[in-house]
């Protein structure tokens, strides 16, 4: 088989040996063709545009152009807007009990870069890192550039596969656990607070360090939170946070709690890379979390998301045939499919988008091969008419292609969770 087109060496361009073990990001590639206004699009993870403030944004940004905006056009500190640092403590605080200072807390541009500042001060070419698998492109692809061996550790409805956590921190111990215990991307799955526990009791007799990524942390439907990794281990522990969720991800902002030590050197790598991040978006973003209701802002949303994921699961019941199983989340943007064994996904993905629906096949999420027969729905974007109307034709594509490339299975009952 030919290597893929990311890994041909380039004579005429000597690119780093990092690039080659990096792969494009498929979802990005997939965008730029399910960008089109006809297409129903459950494949990226954008958040509702009708639930992004621009109006609440606009009276922050113009109050603070009016009040000071010199100064926020000004090159500023590399650990970021300290008031906007301090919010983010307070909410810990008041939200989870976790007591993280200001200090230990880094401003990033979008979460995404926490967790290259990580992979920049903490991996060796080489080094063991563990993530859940099916596991985040995201990180997958930023975690690649430095040249990482991934331990892949199974999922199931409760959290991670702690044999396998286990034996991945034992031994030779992984460097890092990169988990996203709420809503995870993208599964769907969040940890119970057992699993967690047992998580954290695995961990602590190691010196794995753990990178929590909290994107969807404030996404649970339910209002009763459960306990982050951080508040188990919490000097070993580096929680990540985002403001794309829940404010707007165009803002680019996000941020990293790191204990002292580590804290020293991410702000070199940050600084190195960047000087800081965008300073007049977080003078914004802080003014706008100041005079904004963030609490009524958040619940809008996640009672809109909640709406959208139960109609999709009512959709999902309704139209897909026997030995289709799906994740039911409890918060978050996505819904992971499982097909029926020898069912092709990307197949399925090619079929679907001729009827102007998209979907993103579960492939590129696994770190060792596997998961053709997974997709990964988005309910956060299309409304609950564009919700039913495209998950209908999905699932007229997956009895067409099941019966074609697996008779036996349409005959399976499956409606188990599946992953
Ligand atoms: C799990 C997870 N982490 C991190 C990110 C990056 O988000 P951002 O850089 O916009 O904060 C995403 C984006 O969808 C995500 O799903």
């Amino acid at each position: 088989m030919p290597p893929p087109e990311n890994l041909v060496p380039c004579r005429s361009h000597p690119f780093a040996r990092r690039m080659r073990a990096t792969p494009k990001s498929f979802i990005r590639e997939i965008l730029k063709v399910t960008e089109k206004p006809d297409i129903i699009s459950f494949a990226g993870g954008l958040p509702n545009p009708s639930l992004i403030d621009a109006e609440g944004l606009a009276e922050a940004a113009a109050d603070v152009f009016h009040s000071d905006g010199r100064s926020a056009l000004q090159y500023a500190t590399t650990e970021g807007y300290l008031p906007l640092r301090q919010f983010i403590a307070d909410r810990y605080r008041k939200r989870l009990g976790l007591d993280i200072p200001a200090d230990e807390i880094l401003i990033t541009n979008g979460s995404q870069q926490c967790l290259d500042l990580i992979g920049k001060v903490m991996i060796d070419p080489g080094d063991q890192v563990a993530i859940e698998r099916p596991g985040y492109l995201g990180a997958i692809q930023v975690f690649s550039l430095y040249e990482p061996v991934f331990a892949p550790i199974g999922l199931d409805a409760e959290g991670p596969d702690l044999a396998g956590l286990n034996r991945t921190v034992s031994g030779n111990p992984a460097k890092l656990f990169y988990a996203i215990p709420n809503s995870q991307n993208p599964s769907g799955i969040t940890y119970s607070e057992k699993r967690r526990k047992e998580c954290a009791g695995i961990l602590e007799k190691t010196g794995t360090l753990v990178v929590e990524d909290d994107a969807y942390g404030e996404l649970q439907f339910a209002p009763k939170s459960l306990s982050p990794l951080k508040k188990y281990l919490p000097g070993q522990t580096l929680l990540t946070g985002s403001f794309s969720k829940i404010v707007a991800p165009g803002m680019r902002l996000g941020w990293v709690c790191a204990p002292q030590l580590v804290m020293e050197q991410l702000v070199v790598a940050k600084q190195a890379s960047d000087l800081h991040s965008n300073y007049l978006s977080q003078r914004i973003a802080s003014r706008y979390l100041e005079t904004a209701d963030i609490d009524a802002h958040i619940s809008r949303i996640r009672n809109a998301y909640s709406a959208q994921a139960c109609c999709m699961l009512a959709a999902l019941e309704e139209a897909m045939p026997d030995g289709v199983s799906w994740t039911r989340p409890v918060g978050g943007m996505f819904i992971w499919v499982t097909l029926p064994p020898g069912c092709s996904a990307m197949e399925v993905f090619s079929s679907v988008l001729r009827e102007n629906v998209a979907v993103l096949p579960g492939l590129p999420f696994y770190v060792d091969g596997g998961g053709n027969n997974t997709l990964r729905l988005n309910f956060s974007n299309a409304g609950p008419e564009r919700i039913a109307e495209g998950i209908e034709k999905l699932a007229r594509v997956i009895r067409t292609l099941a019966s074609r490339q697996c008779p036996d299975c349409t005959n399976t009952s499956s409606r188990t969770m599946g992953l």
